[in-house]
C-alpha cells in the first residue's frame, strides 16, 4: 500500500502538471510533503507552479519542460532523473490531449500526436520508471484514464480509444505486478472543469483527492465520483453496445461530455 504519508520526502513525477488536474495532483502531493518533478511543455507555467508549491509546502520542486509527443521525450526524462539521482517513488501519467469532432474530419498528424502523448509516452514512462520500483519493492504508478475509456465516445473517438488503452494496459500491469510492493492503478475522471473541458462538473481538486485515495487502495482501477462510476458501469457494462452508441452519439453530437 502507498499512502500520501509514505510519500513524504520522496519524489513524485507528475506529467501534465502545468494546469488542470495535473496541477491539482501536484498541489495535493506537495501538501503531503512529497518532492516533485513537474513535466509539461509550458516552462513558464511549470516554474510558477513550482515556485508556489515549494514556498507553500517547503518541498523541492524540479521542472522539466518537455513535449511528450516527441519520440525521445520519455527516455530524455528518464535520463534527466537518473543523472540527477532522483529516485521516483510515484509516477503520475496525467498529461493528455483531447480530440473533439467527427473522427473522419480529423487531422491525422494531430491524432498521431495525441496518441503519442496519451498512449506512447504513458507506456514508455511506465516501462522506463516502474522496473526500479519493482526492484526496490515499493513505489506507485497512477495512470490517468477517463470514463471515456469505458464507453466508446462518438465525436471523441480517438481520445476515448486512447483512454480504453490506458485502462486496459494499467489493469493488466496491475496483475503483472501483484506481490511486488508496487501500486499500479488507473484513475478515471469524468467531465472535470479544466482548460481541456470548460463544461466539466467535477473539480480538479476532487480528482486529485481521488488519486490520493486510489493510492491507498488495492484495486486496479478507480473512477472519480459516484455518478461517473455509475455511468461507466451502466453504459460500459450493462447496456447493449448498440444502445450505448445511439445514446452517446446523440449526447456527443449536442457537444456534451
Ligand atoms: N477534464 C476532463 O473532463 C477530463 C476527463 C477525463 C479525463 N481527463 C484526463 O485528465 C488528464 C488531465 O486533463 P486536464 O483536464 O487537466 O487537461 P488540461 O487542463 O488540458 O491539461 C493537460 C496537461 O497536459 C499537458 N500536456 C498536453 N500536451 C502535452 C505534451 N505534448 N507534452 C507534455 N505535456 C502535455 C498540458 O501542459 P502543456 O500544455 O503546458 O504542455 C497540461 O499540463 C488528461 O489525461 C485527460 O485526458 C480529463
Amino acid at each position: 500500500m502507498t499512502t500520501a504519508t509514505h510519500l513524504r520526502d520522496k519524489f513524485a513525477v507528475v506529467t501534465g502538471a502545468s494546469t488542470g488536474i495535473g496541477a491539482a495532483i501536484a498541489e495535493r502531493l506537495a501538501a503531503s510533503g512529497a518532492h516533485l518533478v513537474l513535466v509539461a511543455r509550458s516552462a513558464g507555467k511549470l516554474d510558477e507552479t513550482a515556485e508556489r508549491l515549494s514556498r507553500r509546502h517547503g518541498v523541492t520542486v524540479r521542472t522539466v519542460p518537455l513535449d511528450l509527443a516527441a519520440a525521445d521525450a520519455p527516455t530524455r526524462l528518464a535520463k534527466t532523473l537518473a543523472d540527477e539521482g532522483i529516485e521516483v517513488e510515484l509516477l503520475v501519467n496525467n498529461a493528455g490531449v483531447s480530440s473533439r469532432g467527427p473522427a473522419l474530419d480529423g487531422d491525422p498528424a494531430r491524432f498521431r500526436s495525441l496518441i503519442d502523448v496519451n498512449v506512447t509516452a504513458l507506456t514508455e514512462l511506465t516501462t522506463l520508471l516502474v522496473p526500479a520500483m519493482v526492484a526496490r519493492g515499493h513505489g506507485a504508478v497512477v495512470n490517468i484514464a477517463s470514463t471515456g475509456g469505458y464507453i466508446p465516445s462518438p465525436y471523441l473517438a480517438v481520445y476515448s480509444a486512447t483512454k480504453a488503452f490506458v485502462v486496459s494496459f494499467t489493469q493488466a500491469l496491475w496483475a503483472e505486478t501483484r506481490g511486488t510492493g508496487v501500486r499500479v492503478v488507473a484513475v478515471s475522471p469524468g467531465p472535470t472543469k479544466t482548460p481541456m473541458n470548460a463544461r466539466g462538473t467535477r473539480s480538479p481538486e476532487a480528482v486529485a483527492a481521488t488519486v490520493v485515495r486510489a493510492l491507498a487502495g488495492t484495486g486496479p482501477a478507480v473512477i472519480d465520483g459516484k455518478a461517473n462510476a455509475l455511468t461507466a458501469f451502466v453504459f460500459g457494462r450493462l447496456l447493449p453496445t448498440r444502445l450505448v452508441l445511439a445514446i452517446a452519439r446523440r449526447i456527443m453530437a449536442r457537444g456534451g461530455d
